[in-house]
């Protein structure tokens, strides 16, 4: 890959402010000398994401994930770091020098994947076409809608879009990993005479492609990218990146099963939909629907998988402290259908007529039981209190079980002897002790070689302590890291943790750094503390060479080599006091 020169990097990351970067992707608050914000790397409940504008660097204290600015786009846009460098760099209105040609890595894969689009959108129109163009409008979909969700159509001839995009430049490796063709005995097109609908990222690129069959044929409804480099669809819901910039004028999001039903609602004026495309609900899901900052309304199909779907991720949601509502419809098989049916106003009210998702799970608890039998009353009561012991929503438990004790007449006293008080305080207790057992874990040496890295990564002048006191650290990795840093300093006379993080991109201690910056950060520095490392260091390294030395010895048979180690050892343990 073309290298983005280092000075580059370094003006880059010195011109962009970490603070106004981030925000473009979640929102901060300042508090004290750092900002924070919800971190969008995990389920967050927090804002545990902090921000130092002066260090130009993050962290997050749930999840641990920590970097410069170029990690945070790095990982948030799912590019390779020279992509983040640039989306940065766009970002502030700068160019980058040198660079007339970089290769960014999934740019040929999204142009693939783009042209694709465009390719099939041109068929849909064209006579081949014409059946499946036939199918959508008998289908509702208006010749507008059919363009603004760019649905088109692959052509039934087995390397179509193959041929032509080899014939453009693009490699067959591309053509595979981009999941648009196979190969067999030679290389083919996945999507047959199919409706193609493409899947979008958050950012608006077309990643990869939902195709339906549009014929009464006995083949799957379906067919979908496979999992490719820019297609995770771990990642993905449908029409994200044009829900995402409506929820707020609605205050909510619908999430819905299918992309047709997606399409519909939007198209009916309803813009604030998103579908997961029959999956469950990932963590990253969860985070990019946490990030909008709404309530999030599971609208899914009107039967058995719907509902269980709706459990799931009820759960999944509730647990990561998002506001989850739940909509059920009746008569109709899927929002589609419903709205084709009863029209939008009328699905309108539905969505006014949400149900939150904890009621929604008690009423469905009653569904298979006859209250006024004690045994399933008995049950349902049980069921509920599970339920409860599950929330750490302390009025929430306060207000059901009042009401439980209303309606059923039963003593308060003896439901709340069932509540499980000390669930928060035992999980929390949990997760204290395994971070505890985590920090003791990680050796008292490797800390004090993190720590030591750390100081020689803020100071100039303990990089030139360093230099005269040692030169070199008993440990090959920290040495390596060592040695790049004193490098640094002498190519640019200066020394900045951001810049030298984010020029050590791709080298073998990248991981390494990363936990030296994390473990470290906001730490005070002390001249004191660094000379304590130093001493500790050459503590080591004189008892590793005398246990070397004596090793030696055993084996040494010549007497003058023998009294020579012994010389040395003698030396060694003199200096060592
Ligand atoms: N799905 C799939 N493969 C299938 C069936 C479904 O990948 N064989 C995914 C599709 O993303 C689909 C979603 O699961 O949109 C929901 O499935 P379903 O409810 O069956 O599809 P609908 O959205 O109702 O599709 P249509 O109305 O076109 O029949
Ligand atoms: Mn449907």
């Amino acid at each position: 890959m073309a290298g983005i020169p280092k000075e580059e990097i370094n003006r880059i990351q010195s011109q962009a402010n970490i603070i106004d970067v981030i925000s473009n992707y979640i929102s901060l608050e300042k508090k004290g000398s750092n900002y924070f914000g919800v971190c969008p790397f995990h389920g967050d409940k927090g804002p545990s994401l902090s921000v130092n504008e002066t260090m130009k660097f993050w962290k997050c204290f749930g999840c641990n994930k920590s970097g410069t600015v170029f990690d945070f786009v790095r990982e948030i846009e799912h590019v390779s770091f020279p992509e983040a460098v640039k989306i940065v760099a766009d970002k502030i209105g700068t160019k980058i020098d040198g660079v007339s040609n970089v290769t960014y890595r999934y740019t040929k894969h999204l142009e693939a994947l783009d042209f694709a689009m465009k390719f099939y959108q041109l068929n849909i129109q064209s006579k081949e076409g014409h059946d499946a163009k036939e199918y959508l409008l008998k289908r509702g979909l208006s010749e507008e809608i059919i363009n603004e969700f760019e649905i088109g159509y692959a052509i039934s001839k087995p390397d179509n879009l193959s041929k032509i995009l080899l014939s453009k430049g693009y490699d067959e490796n591309i053509l595979l990993e981009t999941g648009l063709a196979n190969i067999g005995n030679s290389l083919y097109d996945l999507f047959r005479d199919r409706i193609t609908f493409p899947i979008h990222n958050a950012d608006g690129r077309c990643v990869g492609f939902s195709a339906r069959i549009y014929k009464d044929i006995d083949e799957a409804k379906y067919i979908n990218t496979k999992e490719t480099p820019v297609f995770k669809k771990g990642n993905i819901l449908f029409n994200y990146h044009r829900a995402s910039k409506e929820a707020s004028n609605y205050k909510y999001i619908l999430v819905v099963e299918g992309q047709m039903d997606a399409i519909r609602i939007y198209s009916s004026g309803i813009k604030s939909v998103v579908a997961t495309m029959g999956t469950a609900l990932t963590q990253k899901h969860v985070a990019l629907l946490k990030r909008l900052g709404v309530d999030v309304i599971l609208a899914f199909d009107n039967d058995n998988a719907g509902l269980k779907a709706t459990i799931t991720n009820g759960d999944i949601l509730a647990n990561e402290d998002v506001n989850v509502k739940v909509l059920r419809i009746k008569d109709a098989k899927d929002p589609d259908e419903y709205i084709l049916k009863n029209g939008i106003d009328s699905y309108k009210a539905a969505i006014e007529h949400s149900v939150n998702y904890f009621d929604f799970k008690l009423a469905n608890l009653k569904e298979d039981k006859d209250l006024n039998k004690i045994e399933d009353l008995n049950k349902y009561i049980n069921q509920v209190i599970k339920e409860l012991n599950k929330s750490n929503d302390p009025i929430l438990r306060e207000l059901t079980i009042n009401d439980i004790s209303n309606k059923y007449n039963i003593d308060k006293q003896v439901l709340l002897n069932k509540l499980d008080d000390i669930a928060d305080t035992k999980k929390v207790y949990k997760e204290v002790v395994t971070l505890k057992e985590k920090k003791e874990k990680l050796d008292n040496l490797t800390k004090t070689y993190r720590s030591f890295i750390y100081y020689l990564l803020n100071d100039i002048k303990y990089i030139q302590l360093y230099n005269q006191e040692l030169g070199y650290l008993p440990d090959k990795k920290y040495d390596e890291i060592a040695q790049e840093i004193v490098a640094f300093y002498l190519k640019f006379n200066y020394i900045n943790m951001a810049d030298f993080v984010a020029n050590s991109y791709e080298s073998d201690f990248q991981e390494e750094l990363d936990a030296i910056v994390s473990d470290n950060l906001g730490l005070k520095l002390f001249d004191n503390d660094f000379i304590g490392y130093i001493k500790k260091i050459k503590d080591i390294d004189i008892s590793s060479r005398i246990k070397y030395l004596k090793e030696k010895m055993k084996n040494e048979t010549d007497i003058n080599e023998q009294s020579k180690i012994m010389d040395e050892i003698i030396k060694l343990k003199k200096d060592g006091k």
